[in-house]
């Protein structure tokens, strides 16, 4: 059973990577406030994203997470949410292909504004000013205002998740998501120039279509052609933000964070008696947790158990994150304590958060071909070890930028400056992650990669 648990606890327990307001008073006001306010989520959709990671977890689905390091004020617009959440619906559809079982779609969308850094302070040509911490916290810009953690911002980010969140709905359910218009963008891609080589996946897909088609399914037949359940999910850093939007489910008398459908605890974050593992374990939405190098096997034991006692399927989400060429020295012992405690998780990779490095150009940046490789080590690691391989996590936009060096459409090292508007890590391009999703369906599928290259 959970222990005793009331959404404050966590304020007793050790924290890091949270801001010092300096303003108390301001803060309790705006705590107030959005407490009274709606969630932007409901219990019900947490349940039902759960149920269909517990599918995830026995293999019988497969999770695709995806979007913005830091969604940013500055960057808000229909436009930009319509592209990101397109690429994702082109993505799914092509691993839905592959790996031939439905694609949970969560995106790193209307709540994914707190970052935790590496460093506290951040010095440029001898000044020292507190860190960016997203758009929710601070400020970007590199002045002593802008970095002066203000409690107001959380009711802009209240906003902006609430109106994203009603366009990302309206998509969902609007027409947007006929599957027949999502494939018709995916092969204006592989008709492109230097993505032909997919065009033999994209093609048999045409096929699939065409067959269903004759045999009388099309959106207007068949509702799941024509919409999607599409999901929201955040790191839950900023823990005044989440104990404000936590509620009671009227239907079970089980707290839910109100926040987004899906939470997760960042690799910086998941000391097992600190603040961030407290708020988690007490809330009934899907939790992710991120896992890095430095996770040990005998902490991995205690968080599956602080996080889900009665090792529900689809409560927890454990997202590796290694760097390639590192996930072989890492994975197998969290997959032994995995099955040494017998719990049920979904095993998902996020190849970006082992693979930045700093460009010759001195953008921050990932190779495509590092990403791709860390996905093929996770992948091949699952396949040694019997286990499932249950889902990827990208940080991923549907705009052009030049942020990822590689890919088809190749950006090369001097590219970075052109594009670069990320407000932290580099993100895939749509061009880039809708690669990336033909070469895991291969790696689903069991092609091996050659032969598809090869039919290109
Ligand atoms: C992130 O997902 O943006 C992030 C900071 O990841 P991690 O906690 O794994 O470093
Ligand atoms: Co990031």
């Amino acid at each position: 059973m959970t222990l005793a648990w009331t959404k404050s606890d966590w304020r007793a327990k050790p924290r890091v990577q949270m801001p010092d307001y300096p303003d108390a008073e301001a803060l309790a006001a705006v705590e107030a406030r959005l407490a009274s306010y709606p969630p932007l989520v409901f219990a019900g959709e947490t349940r039902r994203l759960k149920s269909q990671l517990a599918a995830a977890s026995r293999g019988e689905a497969f999770l695709l997470q995806g979007g913005d390091c830091a969604e940013s004020f500055g960057e808000f617009s229909a436009d930009n949410i319509r592209d990101t959440y397109k690429v994702m619906l082109q993505m799914a559809v092509v691993l839905t292909y592959g790996a031939k079982v439905p694609v949970v779609k969560v995106g790193r969308m209307a709540g994914q504004f707190a970052k935790p850094r590496s460093a506290p302070m951040e010095a440029k040509d001898g000044v020292e000013l507190p860190s960016y911490r997203g758009d929710i916290i601070n400020e970007l810009p590199f002045t002593a205002a802008a970095r002066i953690p203000d409690p107001e911002k959380m009711m802009r980010a209240y906003t902006q998740a609430a109106a994203t969140l009603n366009l990302l709905r309206a998509f969902s359910q609007g027409g947007f998501a006929d599957i027949h218009r999502v494939h018709s963008w995916t092969l204006d891609f592989t008709d492109g120039s230097g993505a032909s080589r997919y065009a033999d996946m994209a093609n048999r897909i045409s096929d699939a279509l065409s067959f269903m088609e004759a045999a009388g399914l099309n959106a207007d037949t068949a509702h799941e052609l024509g919409t999607v359940d599409f999901y929201t999910s955040h790191e839950a850093l900023l823990l005044e933000y989440e104990e404000a939007l936590c509620r009671v489910d009227s239907t079970s008398g089980v707290p839910v964070a109100g926040s987004g459908h899906m939470i997760w605890i960042g690799d910086r974050t998941r000391q097992p008696d600190g603040a961030h593992v407290e708020f988690a374990r007490g809330v009934q939405n899907p939790i992710g947790l991120k896992c890095g190098p430095t996770t040990t096997a005998e902490d991995l034991k205690v968080l599956m158990n602080k996080l889900n006692p009665e090792n529900e399927a689809g409560r927890l989400t454990l997202i590796a994150r290694f760097g390639a060429g590192s996930v072989g020295d890492h994975l197998p012992r969290l997959i032994k304590a995995v099955q040494e405690e017998g719990a049920n998780v979904v095993w998902s990779c996020d190849p970006m958060h082992g693979n930045t490095i700093k460009s010759s150009s001195g953008y921050k940046t990932r190779p495509f071909d590092s990403v791709l490789r860390e996905v093929q080590e996770f992948f091949g690691i699952h396949r040694a070890e019997g286990t499932i391989p249950g889902g990827v996590h990208f940080e991923m936009t549907g705009q052009d930028v030049t942020e990822c060096t590689g890919g088809v459409r190749a950006v090369t090292d001097e590219d970075l400056s052109d594009r670069y508007h990320t407000a932290c890590d580099p993100r895939l391009n749509a061009s880039q992650s809708l690669e990336l999703a033909f070469l895991v369906a291969e790696e689903l599928s069991g092609n091996d990669q050659e032969g598809a290259r090869a039919a290109g």
